[in-house]
């Protein structure tokens, strides 16, 4: 099948496998719901990273808060130019300013990247003065901290966390196969970085949780959601948060983040409101959508509770994406040294379809 590369198995991997019909994740041996809502983003990184990098310490926090202390002193610099630019756009910019390298201090500085940019340039579009990192924190915690420039609780830091490790890697994700692509050039891992930030920035792939908070505040009221999304599949467009290339089922990532949302949801006055009505227009676009494509199974995917869970975070919906890359950036850095270890220079064969050259008179 060539069409969208379906099906073709272009890497083996030994990070993580996406089970599209059973709908199960599991991230190097370990099923997701035993790492979400149990591990730290650091931890899973360090899972991800064990193997590929010779001089591994055996816990990541502090070489990982150290790396934000240094991304933070050495590359934040924002001009008038990035202030124009969308926080993705913005982040991708000042990725790039970091030297490409193959080794752990290049991959730590990567992974701290857009969880020290993204802050940065939302704070700094907002006329907000920058908060430098705190090299003590857990990275979570870090990361609200510098966007809302207040200590982030507990069971933030640990919504955050569980965010994060659910979308650290998922499989040769278009994102993924673009990091490996560069990777396999042995370009470097700044380069793989920014092939995987362009890839994930498109509303099909990691660009659509933004647009579901859109969908939400346009719908407004749960009796407004079949007739608003029934005018929305009219006009031919697509509903935010459903359907996927490989699962064929829920998403299982789905279920992780909205229990992780629930559990944030206790002692609020205002999201158990939001969570019911996220919930009455999940039911009516599954319903509207298995009448309407029944020979195709559309579920919900990542995106629809990510939206949630960023939103009562405080994460504007303008940072989703980047949000999304601070977890993937793991997968992304993992996999290109994957790539770069055992791999060969990625080159796959078109097959020509256009015109033959005209024979000479
Ligand atoms: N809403 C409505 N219809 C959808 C749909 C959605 N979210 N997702 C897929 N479909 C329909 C398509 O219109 C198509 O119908 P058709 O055959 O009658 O034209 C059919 O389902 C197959 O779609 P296709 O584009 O071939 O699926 P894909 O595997 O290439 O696309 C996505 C996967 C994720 C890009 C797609 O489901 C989508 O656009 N979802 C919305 C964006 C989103 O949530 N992205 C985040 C992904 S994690």
């Amino acid at each position: 099948m060539i069409d969208g590369l379906e099906g073709v198995i272009a890497a083996n991997t030994v990070l993580s496998d996406v089970d599209g019909l059973a709908g199960r994740l599991i991230i190097r041996g370990y099923s997701l719901d035993d790492l979400a809502g149990r591990t730290r983003f650091e931890d899973v990184a360090h899972l991800l990273f064990d193997g590929f990098f010779d001089d591994m310490p055996s816990d990541l926090t502090r070489a990982l808060g150290e790396a934000r202390v240094a991304v933070f002193a050495e590359t934040v610099a924002i001009d008038a130019g990035l202030l124009k630019l969308t926080p993705v756009e913005a982040m991708r910019a000042l990725t790039a300013r970091l030297p490409d390298g193959d080794g752990l201090g290049a991959a730590l500085k990567l992974l701290a990247a857009p969880a020290v940019f993204i802050p940065a340039v939302v704070r700094a579009q907002a006329g907000q003065s920058l908060v430098p990192p705190d090299a003590t924190l857990r990275h979570s915690a870090d990361i609200l901290r510098m966007l809302r420039g207040r200590p982030a609780s507990e069971a933030e830091a640990e919504a955050l966390d569980a965010y994060l490790v659910t979308v650290s890697d998922h499989g040769l994700n278009a994102s993924t196969f673009a990091a490996r692509v560069v990777a396999s050039t042995q370009a470097g891992l700044t380069s793989a970085v920014l092939a995987g930030v362009s890839a994930l920035k498109g509303p099909l792939h990691g660009g659509a949780p933004g647009p579901v908070i859109d969908m939400l505040d346009g719908i407004g009221r749960p009796e407004n959601a079949r007739a608003w999304l029934e005018a929305a599949l009219d006009r031919g467009e697509r509903l935010m948060g459903f359907g996927h290339r490989v699962y064929r089922v829920r998403d299982p990532r789905a279920d992780v983040l909205k229990a992780a949302v629930r559990r944030m949801s206790e002692g609020s006055n205002v999201l158990p409101g939001r969570v019911a009505f996220a919930e009455a227009v999940e039911t009516a676009a599954l319903t509207i959508l298995r009448d309407r494509k029944p020979d195709r199974p559309l579920d919900i995917n990542v995106e629809f509770y990510t939206a949630l869970l960023l939103e009562a975070l405080a994460f504007p919906p303008a940072t989703f994406t980047g949000v999304f890359a601070m977890g993937r950036v793991a997968g992304w850095i993992a996999h290109a040294r994957e790539q770069l270890v055992g791999g060969r220079l990625i080159r796959p064969a078109s097959r020509y379809i256009g015109p033959r050259p005209r024979q000479a008179a």
